[in-house]
């Protein structure tokens, strides 16, 4: 198979309720040698249109509109052509960060974007954002998970626009659900799998975050 999974770090801010925090984030390409999907264009376009390269940019994916995963999507979409996705419930949010400039198409639950001849089925996942959702690869055996589950639990749902019990309904149902071989590739920091965290639901749970 010549389809990968490619993957750099970019690093900027993350600003929600007033305040702003330093973060690193994840962004993943998907695709073979002609063309790729980008997920989440994090702070940095040039450096993910260098890693796209002379490559198709069929998509530029948002797992959600929290302002660190999309600040660099209008501009890579300017120099790449790439439409840029995003679930429609996280549309308040995107116009805090880009209230000039819309995004190009809707994301729905269960619809099936293709790159390189591998399918990735979108699960509306949300919780940490409304319109939160991840995409799941399983000729890849691999899910993109944004800020809906990390190595060690859920994404934060101490700000506006989240809700604890929504993303463990997320989690619980539509995430825990997959085979425990999925690889989970998140929004932030260590990958992780199905399996590993899926014994841990209950502990989430009873600590409340
Ligand atoms: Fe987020």
């Amino acid at each position: 198979m010549t389809v990968r999974i490619e993957h750099l770090v970019t690093s900027g801010t993350f600003s929600l309720d007033g305040g702003t925090w330093d973060v690193d984030n994840n962004v993943w390409i998907i695709g073979d040698d002609h063309e790729v999907i980008v997920i989440d264009a994090a702070h940095d376009a040039d450096a993910i249109a260098e890693a796209v390269g002379d490559r198709r940019l069929t998509a530029i994916v948002c797992t959600h509109a929290h302002n660190d995963h999309i600040d660099a999507a209008p501009a890579l979409a300017a120099r790449t052509g790439g439409p840029v996705l995003l679930h429609p419930d996280d549309l308040p949010l995107w116009k805090q960060t880009h209230p000039e400039r819309a995004p190009d198409a809707e994301l729905a639950d269960g619809q099936v974007l293709t790159v390189a001849g591998i399918e990735l089925t979108v699960l509306h996942t949300p919780g940490h954002a409304p319109g939160a959702v991840c995409l799941y690869a399983p000729a890849l055996s691999a899910l993109f998970s944004g800020d809906t589950l990390f190595a060690g639990g859920p994404g934060a749902t101490g700000r506006s626009y989240s809700h604890f019990p929504t993303i463990i309904e997320s989690i619980r149902e539509r995430l825990l659900s997959l085979p425990e071989g999925t690889v989970v590739h998140t929004g932030h920091g260590d990958t992780t799998t199905i399996g590993a965290e899926a014994p841990h639901l209950q502990d989430w749970i009873d600590r409340g975050h």
